[in-house]
């Protein structure tokens, strides 16, 4: 095996698909996009984000504590690129990348239509943040588009590199010691 820098290692353990984060700030939505996040706990669900103080999204989610977790798919690629390379702070992105805001049920963050998932978020932890910029947060609400063709989602391999989803495997009958968890 060659050994590489320890520093790509996010690559090798890429935690699922990018995602979109939007927040309200001042009654203004805004989007990010984010590869860093993880599930923590199954019930009540929460995952973890890290969000860096030099992102518009960072100021909003530290001001209102509320975010919705978008799950674009394949057709939104070039946009989840664009929307992460500028700010909220000078780019209404939702009018740029041609998305529709729609309101949430528990959050003042929209949900994102083009999106097959949205996922109505409080921060219910701030511990880490100051050390890693990682926020906890509770999954409040869920929104599925379950009408849509397109399900296939991006996964970041780093520097703007995806991999696609593919072939799907079901191996449930064999996940014996879990059948308790929530579906
Ligand atoms: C593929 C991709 C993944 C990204 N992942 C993260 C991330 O996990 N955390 C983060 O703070 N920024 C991440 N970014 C950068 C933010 O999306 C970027 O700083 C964005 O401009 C922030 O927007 P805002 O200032 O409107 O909040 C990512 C960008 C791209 C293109």
């Amino acid at each position: 095996m060659k050994e590489v820098p320890a520093s790509g290692a996010f690559r090798q353990l890429e935690p699922g698909p990018i995602v979109l984060v939007t927040t309200s700030y001042e009654g203004i939505p805004n989007v990010m996009t984010m590869g860093f996040h993880m599930m923590i706990q199954h019930a009540p669900p929460l995952i973890g984000c890290v969000i860096g103080p030099w992102d518009h999204t960072y100021r909003a989610l530290r001001a209102t504590g509320e975010c919705v977790i978008a799950v674009p798919t394949i057709d939104l690629a070039r946009a989840v690129v664009d929307i992460g390379n500028c700010s909220g702070d000078t780019v209404d992105k939702f009018e740029r990348f041609g998305l529709t805001p729609q309101p949430a049920r528990a959050v003042s963050a929209p949900l994102i239509t083009e999106c097959i998932a949205n996922i109505e978020c409080r921060v219910v932890d701030t511990r880490l943040v100051e050390a890693y910029n990682l926020f906890i947060l509770e999954a409040e609400r869920l929104w599925i588009d379950t009408d849509r063709k397109e399900r296939r989602t991006l996964h970041h391999r780093g520097d703007g590199d995806f991999a696609v989803d593919g072939d799907v495997l079901d191996l449930s009958e064999h996940m014996v010691k879990w059948r308790h968890l929530p579906r």
